[in-house]
């Protein structure tokens, strides 16, 4: 991931990310009770912004933290925030933690303010080479709990799955709970068998992925059928072409998966498709 741009926006305000302070004593800090969005934006506008504020929303919710902005509130801040760092492609990280407390207790005082934070990175274009080669993955268990449809902070277990992807070489932990397709450690997964598209529905398992609806959205405009369902262990093994999808790196191709090639071991022909379609959406959205 790109470096952090200069400026941030800490409880409303925009501040130089050098100067930006929170307590120690921030239950984000000491207990990663807290939410977070990371938001695509295309050419100085945000991309899909309403459905990562009522994501943010329902984790919120779930968490019984009230949201301290309302929706245009949330639009203004981050249009500031854009703006504030010359805008262009970027993504946007937001983090809505409970707040400070007085000391360390598990149970949340009542009444707390919860702490804003948002700070932005460089969103470049995947690099010629990448989209020419694609990205390798790793099957790993799922080690996460039980509700992996909150977009908690608290992200130790995707950090855990990330280093051993690395440590077997690939570039990201495609995960499974025993026989059955969860997600990827950061990010949606799609797999194509005999000209088909699946991806696993929603559930507690995994992430509302924002980009999975964008991919549906692709596949809608080139008539392409996208099959939701529980989706095999044993289909990835055995995939014409397997895609991952997220706000930061939009739709990858996934060529390599426990170091044998998935189909011909390079970026498929359905995913060259998606790939020109998703360009091009964003650009009608953009408009
Ligand atoms: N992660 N699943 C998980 C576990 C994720 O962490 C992500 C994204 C996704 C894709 O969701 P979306 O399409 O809304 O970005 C799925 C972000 C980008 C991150 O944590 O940086």
């Amino acid at each position: 991931m790109a470096d952090a741009l200069p400026n941030s926006l800490l409880n409303g305000v925009i501040v130089p990310l050098i100067e930006a302070r929170i307590s120690p004593l921030d239950r984000g800090f000491l207990f990663g009770d807290g939410i977070y969005e990371v938001v695509p934006v295309y050419a100085g506008r945000p991309f899909r912004l309403d459905a990562h504020f009522d994501r943010l929303q329902d984790g919120l919710a779930a968490l019984e933290i009230t949201n301290p902005h309302s929706h245009a509130r949330w639009t203004e801040l981050v249009h500031e925030l854009i703006d504030a760092n010359g805008g262009g492609d970027m993504g946007i990280y937001l983090e809505i933690s409970r707040g400070a407390g007085k000391g360390r207790d598990f149970l949340p005082e009542r009444g707390m303010q919860p702490t804003v934070f948002g700070f932005c990175f460089r969103l470049a274009p995947p690099k010629p080479e990448l989209l020419q080669r694609g990205i390798s993955a790793a099957t790993l268990e799922d080690i996460r709990w039980q509700r992996c449809d909150i977009k908690s902070v608290a992200l130790v277990g995707p950090v855990m799955l990330k280093i051993e992807a690395r440590r077997r070489g690939a570039d990201e932990a495609i995960l499974v709970r025993g026989e059955r397709l969860a997600e990827g450690s950061s990010s949606a997964v799609f797999v194509v068998r005999d000209g088909r598209v699946a991806t696993p529905p929603a559930s507690h398992e995994r992430l509302p992925s924002i980009t999975r609806l964008v991919v549906a959205d692709v596949l809608d405009a080139l008539k392409l059928p996208l099959e939701v369902r529980e989706v095999r262990r044993d289909e990835l093994l055995t995939a014409d072409e397997i895609w991952i999808a997220s706000s930061t790196r939009e739709a990858l191709p996934v060529t390599s998966l426990d170091g044998q090639a998935v189909g011909e071991g390079k970026p498929g022909p359905l995913w060259r498709r998606l790939f020109d379609e998703f360009q091009a959406l964003k650009q009608r959205e953009g408009d």
